[in-house]
Formats: C-alpha cells, structure tokens, sequence
C-alpha cells in the first residue's frame, strides 16, 4: 500500500493555503515538519479540556493530563521498539538531548585523553556539545571520514579510528545535507566490539523510517517532534535502562525527585529523574497524535513514498543541470528524501528566493553543519530540498521548472 498524498494534504491546513495566488509547495521538513489536523486538535484539545499540570493533582483533568502525557511516551517507545516508557525522556529537542548525554553521561564519566568519535556529516548538535566537553575535560574529538566519490562514510576509516579506542562513539542514522543513511546498525555491533559506547542522532531517520532500537542496540539515541508531524518543544532521549540509570539528573528541581529534606534528597525513577518541573505537557500530547498519524500510515510506506520522491528529484534535478550532493538515484537505498544542490553561477540563497517567490519553501545556507558544508564540500552553502508524506511528484515538477526562473532572473542562459 502506498501514499494517497491527495488524501493526506487534506489533513494538513497549511497545504491547502495559497503564498501570491501559488499554491504552497513545502519543501522544507528535514528543518520541521508540517502538522495534521490531528495534531492540531489533540493540543487544542488539551487547552480546552483539561490542561491541567502532570503528575500533581488528584483532581480529573490533571490525571487525564497525566494519562494522555504517559500515553505519548508508550507510544514513542512502542514507535522505535524500546522496552517501555521508561526509556523515553522528553527534552526540548535533539540538540538537548544530545547535550544532556554529553554533559550528564559522558560529563561524569570521560577523562582527559579518551576519544570521542563522530563523522564529518554531523549537525551542529552533534559535534558542539562535544566540542565544549573537550575544553572542559580535554578529551579527544576526531571525526570519521566522508567517502567523496560515493557520499557515504567511510567505513575502512571508522575501522581504523576505533583502534584508537574511543569512549563513545557518536553519529548520525541520516544526513540532514547529504541525506545518507549510515549503516547505524553496523556502526554499533563495531563500536561496542572496540568497547565504545553509541550514540546515534536520529532526528533524520526516525521520522522518515523503520527505527528499532534493540535490533540497532544503540545505548543512546536522540530525536525530535517537531520533525515528526508533531509539536515543536519536545525532544526525545532514548536510552538503555541501565545507562540510565547509572546516569545523573542535569537539572534539579520539583518532579524529579522522590524525596527532598534540608539535607539532601533522592531521585526520582525513569524517566522522571531528567524531567525537572513544569514539561511541555500539550508538546508531549500532541507528540502522540503524530506518532499515532504516522502508526496509520505506516513507516515503510513513509520510506518508500519518499525514497520514489527522492529518485524523482534527483534525476530532474541533473537533467536539468544542477549540482547534486549526496548518493546517486543509482544508490538510493541509501538515502532518506533530502537533497542538497547547486544551481551552476547561482547562489543558493538568490535560488531560495525566487524559489519562494514561487510559493516554493525550500532552506539554502550550511544547514547547521558548517563543518561538512565548509570543510567537506567546499562550498558556502548549498540549497536543500526536503520530502515527507504530504510531498507529491507535482511539486518536484514545480520545483525543478522554478529552475528556469532562476536561471532566467539571474540570467544563466
Ligand atoms: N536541523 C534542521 C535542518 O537541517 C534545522 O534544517
């Protein structure tokens, strides 16, 4: 079975709305996601129903607060196999959930010389936490190699990076530039042979395919709602039960605790401990509804739906002369639907405007990943296009025909 997109756009308001009488082409969902009706109403719901805070009354509304918040976390747990709820914290966002392990995990527990691994493809967020670990406790970052000729990463170079013997190694499953997919699976079975620890930055793959974790057997593993048809706000940090519970609270403060004296107190259980006072309670409900609109839809047919987008793309895209970067449509099983490109003697920035004026919405810049960006590819910026289930072949064909635009406004011919 595969995607009715016409069926879905009619969930998604946005969709439906006109930018200068064009019809809205969104093309932007590796940065965020549109949101369904569902969504929408499920938050709006809790405002007009029962918005209560959680864990604290003993009054209707505040347990169904409750219920409805815990219910979003067995839903995620259930959405990327983890064991239960308790292996599902709630932070802002990836970035904070990769911060929190970096500080809290990795904080306590690095010395000065042990090593920490990542690739030349990571987000910001993936490398400036650990960056600001080194200059507090002189640890060791290196970073494994991208293979140019094929845009996926080197495996050869991770084998030899690991005779190093790094304490954790930490990747992401997709690139949010390059939209290649690492072999995560493989990345942990050699990390934890070499005795390292993973962490695994899956705010491009969770949303877009099959996650499960105890197959992956990933120790950490960080994501976003936002990404996912669901609210901004509201971050998920996966772990392994008893990493965390060996691990510390960040922040203290009220429900995280399970007793407070003037001397000192304990901590609450999993996941309560990381969650110090007021969470994103409507953030976390309407996490679920996406979780559940993406359970219908069926994460198989959202990675097929995206994989024929991307192969759609990437063949229009050279036909009509633009740099592409990433894995070829010949690789596509490598790929998630992003698509970063260069129109020749244009800036990407000057492609997103007249793209914009369109009605397209797509990003240009470094895309948080300067290094990659800078370093890698040796460019500035490059302009990226997006896919998610809403997306439809039409708006590849609109995209690509705004090519023409640009190349005719900036007068390429
Ligand atoms: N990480 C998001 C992106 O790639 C913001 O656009």
């Amino acid at each position: 079975m595969g995607i009715d997109t016409a069926k879905m756009i009619g969930d998604f308001p946005i969709l439906n709305t006109t930018r200068n009488g064009k019809r809205l082409v969104y093309l932007d969902s590796a940065a965020t996601s549109q949101k369904p009706i569902q969504v929408i109403e499920k938050v709006s719901d809790y405002y007009k129903g029962y918005n209560a805070n959680i864990h604290r009354g003993v009054y209707e509304i505040s347990i169904k607060a409750t219920e409805e918040y815990i219910r979003s976390k067995e839903l995620a747990a259930k959405f990327i196999n983890a064991e239960s709820y308790r292996n599902i914290v709630y932070t802002r966002n990836t970035t904070e959930s990769i911060n929190l392990i970096a500080l809290s995990w990795a904080g306590r527990k690095l010395r000065g010389g042990d090593g920490v691994l990542l690739t030349e493809m990571e987000h910001h967020s993936n490398i400036v936490p650990w960056q600001m670990l080194k200059e507090r406790k002189n640890t060791v970052l290196d970073y494994i190699a991208l293979d140019a000729k094929k845009q996926l990463l080197d495996m050869e170079d991770f084998e030899m990076k690991l005779e190093a013997k790094p304490k954790i190694v930490s990747v992401t499953a997709a690139s949010n530039v390059l939209g290649t997919i690492n072999d995560v699976e493989k990345i942990c079975r050699m990390a934890h042979d070499a005795g390292a620890l993973v962490v695994v930055d899956g705010a491009q793959s969770v949303p877009h395919m099959p996650v499960d974790v105890k197959r992956m057997d990933c120790d950490f593993m960080a994501f976003s709602s936002h990404k996912m048809l669901g609210p901004a706000g509201i971050g998920v940090l996966y772990g392994k039960e008893e990493l965390l519970e060996e691990m510390e609270p960040l922040l203290g403060g009220g429900d995280m605790i399970r007793s407070v004296s003037f001397e000192s107190c304990t901590y609450n259980e999993l996941p309560w401990k990381f969650e110090s006072g007021t969470s994103n309670i409507e953030g976390g409900i309407g996490f679920g509804a996406a979780i559940e609109y993406l359970d219908n839809v069926g994460m198989q047919n959202v990675n097929g739906h995206e994989k024929e987008l991307a192969s759609y793309a990437l063949r229009k895209l050279k036909d009509a002369g633009a740099t592409v970067y990433g894995p070829s449509a010949e690789q596509i099983e490598h790929r998630i639907g992003v698509i970063s490109f260069k129109v020749p003697g244009a800036h990407p920035h000057d492609v997103a405007q007249i793209f914009d004026s369109e009605g397209i919405a797509i990003r240009a810049g470094h895309h948080c990943a300067m290094p990659l960006v800078n370093q890698v590819l040796n460019e500035d910026s490059v302009s990226r296009m997006s896919f998610y289930i809403y997306n439809k072949k039409e708006d590849v064909d609109v995209a690509v025909d705004a090519l023409a635009k640009v190349k005719k406004v900036l007068k390429l011919h």
